[in-house]
């Protein structure tokens, strides 16, 4: 078990597992495990993200993290002390839940004062407390009002400021932007950011978008079917995903399986990749933007012949499925190079990338 005391508010998860379902004397029966063998080691300031797809287990851990479900096995490390058996409201630990929990038949500002009041502050300092976060979320001109008269990016923000009031050493965030349209998000994100890196407080961040992982975190730990596949700075998990799932869940990318052939690494439908010696390696994966549409005067390692597919222009780039011996690309290419603009579906060309840009994958 793994304690910390040099790092007095860092947060340790060692190995703990969850399970739903019916236990008894610690075998769990009819049961399915939301989530096991997590070793995540969370420092104090940082912006921390759990990213996967749905039901892989995100808002379970935060639940743990937070007290509400006791984990199998396992410890929850707090600043060095083992909170896996500490009641929620002694954790110091905020969380905003993935439907904001608000309480509707109270004011905006009654929410907010909620958790202060609960911790029997001074009336001086619930006032002080409220106020000022309500301020920094933007919602000063509407304390009085009841939260179901909000819209639904107004009662995220009160969820936020409620867990904030509370001053907690962990704050816990289940996808708080999921409810947000595209506008109002993009501007949370830098909002939340922005708070977060002034406040200087240790964040746990749920959410699938892996845009918004990559954008906001200092480190994302990626999860899939209940278990962490990878967790690392955003440009390691990008540029050298762990394997299959995490290259393909996180960015777009062309990922293919290879097999070997007398010592040969192919791709489907017998393309060549004459660099791939490993022969554990079971996938390859190429970003789209690697890849460049080009005549064959190129350096590159390698160039594919193949006929444009498809053409989809999106201003700023342009993406193409390229059939390549029966086999699709995608390619992406900025807007700068008039060149590639011109082309259109029919049309022959060459892929060239080198082989820098291969992904070698062994699982
Ligand atoms: N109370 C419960 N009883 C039984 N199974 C549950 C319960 N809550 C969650 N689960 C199951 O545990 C797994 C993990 O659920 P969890 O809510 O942690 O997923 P999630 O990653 O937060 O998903 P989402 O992105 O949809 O919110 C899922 O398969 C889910 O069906
Ligand atoms: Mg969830």
């Amino acid at each position: 078990m793994l304690k910390s005391k040099t790092a007095p508010k860092t947060l340790r998860k060692t190995n703990f597992c969850g399970h739903y379902g019916k236990s008894c004397s610690g075998t769990v029966y009819n049961s399915h495990a939301a989530c096991s063998d997590i070793n995540l080691n969370i420092e104090e300031g940082e912006f921390f993200t759990l990213l996967g797809p749905s039901g892989c287990g995100k808002t379970t851990i935060l639940r743990m993290i937070a007290g509400f479900i006791t984990p199998d096995g396992g410890s929850i490390h707090l600043g060095g002390v083992d909170i896996t058996h500490l009641e929620p409201e002694k954790r110091n630990v905020g969380m905003v839940f993935q439907n904001y929990a608000l309480f509707p038949f109270m004011t905006v500002q009654e929410n907010v004062e909620y958790g202060l009041k609960v911790q029997k502050k001074s009336q001086r300092e619930i006032k002080d407390k409220s106020s000022r976060y309500l301020a920094m979320v933007g919602l000063e001109g509407l304390a009085k009002r009841a939260v179901s008269d909000l819209s639904g990016g107004e009662q995220q923000r009160v969820a936020l400021a409620r867990s904030l009031a509370t001053e907690p050493s962990v704050l816990l965030l289940d996808e708080p932007l999921s409810n947000l349209d595209a506008r109002l998000r993009d501007n949370m994100r830098a909002e939340l950011k922005n708070l977060q890196k002034n406040l200087g407080i240790t964040t746990v961040f749920v959410t699938h978008d892996q845009t918004e992982a990559l954008s906001m975190s200092d480190k994302v730990a990626v999860f899939k079917d209940g278990f962490c596949r990878q967790c690392a700075t955003p440009e390691e998990i990008y540029n050298s995903p762990a394997d299959s799932f995490v290259a393909a869940f996180v960015g777009d990318t062309n990922l293919f399986p290879v097999q070997f052939l007398s010592g040969q690494c192919l791709l489907p439908n017998s393309i060549k990749l004459s660099s791939i010696q490993d022969n554990e390696i079971r996938y390859i994966s190429i970003r789209p933007q690697s890849i460049r549409l080009s005549d064959s005067t190129d350096t590159d390692d390698y160039h594919l012949t193949g006929t444009i597919k498809e053409k989809h222009f999106h201003g700023a780039s342009t993406s193409w499925t390229i059939d390549v011996q029966g086999l699709d690309f995608t390619v992406l290419e900025t807007n700068i190079r008039s060149k590639a603009s011109s082309l259109s579906a029919g049309s022959q060309v060459s892929l060239c990338f080198s082989k820098d840009d291969l992904h070698p994958l062994k699982k």
